[in-house]
């Protein structure tokens, strides 16, 4: 689903990289186009369409590129274009959102930190996707007192709260054994509640330490020392803004991919940034957190962690060449089109 803005432009890379890690393989995979976001309310009249819940609910995976533009900002809400992504995470019961910030060693430089504050960074940010203010009830705009008020409600029962957590203390179990789970305790009744079943399904995971972090001192936390971190366990919201923060660690957010999973195998794969009306049609957006979006989808939907690993060895060979999109080009890099990213990424694959 390439949806808007540079979406087509990412996706059309990761597909192309996807048959080509593939080939030869035992696995081969079939592409069902779908319309999603203001692309879908072009052709459709509607963000999510009938057909894409359809399609959707009966793949593996879904590939997505980016929804929204500026041209869909003063529709009704509910046809807007996050609306149609807020509507598949939801049909597909996507609750669990994996957003990985790693630095390849060759961008030290990219980012807009010192590159020993983010040498060696491999965090995992797990953002809770199907909850929260996002989607509780009630919500919209009333006329209280003779003026308008907006109002949203944030909520998150012990079941959102546990299977999120298990989620966290299993990769953790994979990884660094350290979970932070970061909330708003000290003003919120929701992190209050957060806090408690966190505590309480760590008692399940002995050997991982958990800690606790509010949300203000998270977001400084980042920037202050990232490395601390391991494994970052959030509410919807929170995890929202952190990720994209988290993803300037890497040099740009164009190299933030995600894999948005349910409890029956399915998973949605896109980068974590949007559809960049800014430099969309320009040929120049960094197509490489679709890519490794594309390489999650193999090792989470596919059970294929060998052929991801060949797509995140591949990045680091284009980057060790020296080839980079403008948002991470510096002086002494050279600086290529979303297609010459591809192309190059392709040549590695099939040699
Ligand atoms: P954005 O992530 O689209 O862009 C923020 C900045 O990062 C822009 O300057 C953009 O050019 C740059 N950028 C983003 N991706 C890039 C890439 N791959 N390569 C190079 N530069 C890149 O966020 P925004 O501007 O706040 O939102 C634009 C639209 O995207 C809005 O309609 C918003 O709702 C939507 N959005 C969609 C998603 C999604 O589909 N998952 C996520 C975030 C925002
Ligand atoms: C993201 C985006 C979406 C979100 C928007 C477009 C609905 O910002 O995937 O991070 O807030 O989840
Ligand atoms: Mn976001």
């Amino acid at each position: 689903m390439p949806g808007d803005g540079i979406g087509p432009e990412i996706t059309e890379q990761a597909v192309r990289i996807l048959e080509a890690v593939t080939e030869g393989t035992g696995l081969s995979l079939n592409f069902i186009p779908g319309l999603i976001g203001g692309a879908a309310y072009d052709a459709a009249g509607h963000p999510f369409p009938d057909a894409t819940r359809d399609a959707a609910l009966k793949a593996d995976a879904v590939l997505l590129g980016a929804v929204g533009g500026p041209q869909y900002d003063n529709l009704d809400r509910p046809l807007r274009p996050e609306r149609g992504l807020l509507g598949i995470r939801s049909a597909m019961g996507l609750f669990a959102n994996l957003r990985p910030a790693i630095l390849y060693p060759q961008l030290a430089d990219s980012s807009s930190l010192k590159s020993e504050v983010v040498a060696g960074l491999d965090i995992l940010i797990v953002r809770e996707l199907t909850g929260g203010a996002y989607f509780g009830q009630p919500r919209g705009i009333r006329v209280v007192d003779g003026q308008r008020e907006g109002f949203n409600t944030m909520h998150y029962n012990e079941m959102e709260i546990e299977r999120i957590g298990r989620v966290a203390f299993e990769a953790a179990m994979q990884r660094g054994r350290k979970v932070c789970s970061v909330d708003k305790a000290n003003v919120l009744e929701t992190s209050e509640l957060w806090r408690e079943v966190m505590i309480r399904v760590s008692k399940d995971y002995p050997e991982v330490e958990l800690s606790h972090m509010y949300v203000d001192n998270a977001a400084m936390q980042l920037v202050r020392w990232p490395k601390q971190f391991d494994v970052i366990v959030t509410e919807n919201l929170f995890g929202d803004i952190l990720s994209d923060q988290a993803s300037m660690l890497t040099g740009s957010i164009g190299m933030l991919p995600s894999a948005s999973l349910n409890d029956k195998g399915q998973g949605l794969y896109e980068p974590s940034h949007g559809s960049a009306p800014d430099i969309a049609g320009q040929g120049i957006a960094n197509p490489l957190a679709t890519i490794l979006s594309a390489a999650m989808l193999l090792r989470y939907s596919f059970g294929r962690a060998d052929l991801a690993q060949r797509i995140e060895s591949a990045v680091n060979d284009v980057l060790e060449q020296g080839l980079r999109t403008r948002d991470i080009c510096t002086k002494n890099d050279q600086e290529v089109s979303t297609q010459a990213m591809g192309d190059a990424m392709v040549a590695i694959l099939r040699r």
